[in-house]
């Protein structure tokens, strides 16, 4: 009785795996039967199907106050990012702004002369920055 049900279960369990076996040969065979080289569709039937749209991006883009350094700043900082990622850093003292435009001519190649750093400096300590803090009084140790 014992041996009788141990032989239905496994009558059962390999029919599973049969029925399994032969049901993803089946779904594989209809995958390659559908992977035929696709016929292109002609441009202009597409077009015609799916007229070309024109959209519209807004473009905004911060106000850059006017000033000595303006037309260095908005020409060549907004090369490999926009004005706004400048903008959106913190209010920077004139000592973070010299070593961050000093790094993005040494460090990223941004094409600036070394002249033309101290302009870009006054520029944006002008309109986001601030004047470092004086230097701490030295203690008198006499
Ligand atoms: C040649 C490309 C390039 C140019 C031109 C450029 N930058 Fe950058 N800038 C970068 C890269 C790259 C980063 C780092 C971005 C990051 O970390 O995700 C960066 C980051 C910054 C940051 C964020 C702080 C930091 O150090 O990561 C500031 C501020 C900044 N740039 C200011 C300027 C200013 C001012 C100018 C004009 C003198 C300028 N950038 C021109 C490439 C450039």
């Amino acid at each position: 009785m014992q041996t009788l049900r141990v032989l239905a279960v496994l009558f059962l369990v390999g029919l599973g795996i049969v029925a399994y076996a032969l049901w993803g040969r089946s779904g594989r065979e209809a995958s390659t039967a559908s992977a035929a080289p696709a016929r292109s569709i002609p441009i202009e039937l597409l077009t015609q199907m799916q007229p070309v749209k024109d959209i519209e991006l807004e473009y905004h883009q911060p106000d850059l106050p006017p000033g000595p350094g303006h037309e260095l700043f908005a020409t060549q900082c907004v090369i490999c990012h926009s004005p706004r990622y400048v903008l959106n850093q913190p209010i920077f003292p004139r000592k973070t702004w010299a070593t961050e435009v000093h790094k993005m001519a040494k460090a990223y190649g941004a094409p600036i002369t070394p002249d033309q750093e101290p302009l870009l400096v006054d520029y944006l300590v002008s309109w986001h920055g601030k004047e470092d803090a004086p230097a701490a009084p030295t203690q008198n140790t006499k």
